[in-house]
């Protein structure tokens, strides 16, 4: 395992912190972040430092190529107990070097994720809201830090990560969902499944486009008949169609996502039938009009469990859902949170982690 190494001024950063009323998402930051290198073929000490910014040389390798890959958890804090949760942190830790394989980057020993992402959420513990719904989400990252122009993988990388208190990720009750027909976000072979910030990127132009619309979010379909629903770049999609949970079966176009799969292991246990499949987006639009769809949601990590007030195309689909806040979405997303916080006991042993308890000397 590797050695920790406390950065001076840690102490020092942490002093005094409080949580503000008004946290958002991503606003406000932790004032201490993990960083750990690699180079020379292997992984070096993990450094526990004040918040701060990082130095590159302009041709850094990931400023170029794209070299980078991420992702989103959250710890977690009750009313009644001074301990800390993570939420199926080894899934994490697995797409993390999934990810990793597919953008020709390093593999990181899940130990060593692991004790980074106990560390910071046990050092930045006073920062963790304890209000159902909000929590610490924590971004680790790996960008490549070789310097050259050179297109070619990168033989050094950079682990970070930091963590930010966070509520609400959308401010509306609901979204109004712009369906795209047009641009793609990922093909069959690509990265779509990986958690590269060019996935997210290549859906910036239509989200551009759709929020002067005021639309909330957009959903990619596939990228060849531009008719089954994938996902919502940072989100993945459900829908309540003749009482039971429906949801777009995975391909190397969907990420896999960790809230995702908690959702329909949930269902399962609680006796709602729930099947992956294709859907089409014609399909759907038409079982929300002649009322056999009665609930679609969103989720994600940040998202949670966001239900969807309606979708349109601008073309042929305009459709609203009669009563957006369903009982299974809204169920589900108050099971989940409640499992999240160790409010109630998982039904999977696996799923929560008690974060050390470590005291500043
Ligand atoms: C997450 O849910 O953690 C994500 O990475 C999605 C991002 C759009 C915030």
């Amino acid at each position: 395992m590797q050695e920790v190494k406390i950065h001076e001024g840690i102490k020092e950063a942490l002093k005094g912190i409080t949580l503000s009323e008004d946290i958002g998402f991503g606003k406000y930051m932790s004032p201490i972040m993990i960083e750990c290198n690699y180079r020379e073929g292997k992984w070096h000490e993990i450094e526990l430092k004040p918040y701060q910014k990082i130095e590159l040389d302009p041709c850094t390798k990931v400023l170029h190529y794209g070299q980078e890959i991420f992702e989103g958890m959250k710890a977690y804090r009750n009313a009644g107990s001074e301990d800390v949760f993570l939420f199926r942190p080894n899934e994490n830790a697995k797409r993390f070097n999934t990810s990793a394989a597919r953008m020709g980057m390093a593999q990181i020993p899940e130990s060593l994720f692991l004790k980074s992402v106990d560390l910071i959420s046990s050092y930045s513990r006073k920062l963790i809201p304890r209000r159902q719904g909000e929590s610490l989400y924590i971004r680790p990252f790996m960008i490549a830090s070789e310097v050259g122009l050179g297109i070619a993988p990168s033989k050094e990388f950079k682990f970070i990560v930091v963590a930010s208190p966070s509520a609400k990720y959308f401010s509306a009750g609901s979204i109004d969902v712009f369906v795209e027909r047009e641009a793609s976000r990922a093909a069959p072979g690509g990265t779509g499944r990986a958690k590269t910030g060019g996935n997210y990127a290549a859906s910036l132009m239509t989200t551009v486009k759709s929020l002067e619309n005021g639309f909330h979010q957009v959903m990619w379909l596939d990228a060849k008949e531009k008719t089954y629903i994938e996902e919502m770049s940072g989100m993945n999609f459900f829908a309540v169609i003749n009482g039971e949970l429906h949801t777009p079966e995975l391909t190397d176009t969907i990420l896999k996502g960790i809230t995702r799969d908690s959702i329909i292991k949930l269902a399962q246990y609680n006796g709602l039938k729930c099947v992956e499949r294709k859907i089409s987006i014609d399909e759907l639009a038409l079982d929300i009009k002649n009322g056999k769809c009665t609930e679609a949601f969103v989720c994600g990590t940040a998202s949670i469990i966001v239900p969807v007030g309606s979708l349109s195309d601008g073309r042929d689909i305009d459709v609203k859902l009669k009563n957006p806040n369903g009982i299974i979405s809204s169920g589900l997303r108050e099971n989940l949170l409640k499992i999240q916080s160790a409010q109630m006991e998982s039904p999977f042993s696996d799923w929560i982690f008690r974060v050390s308890h470590i005291e500043l000397e």
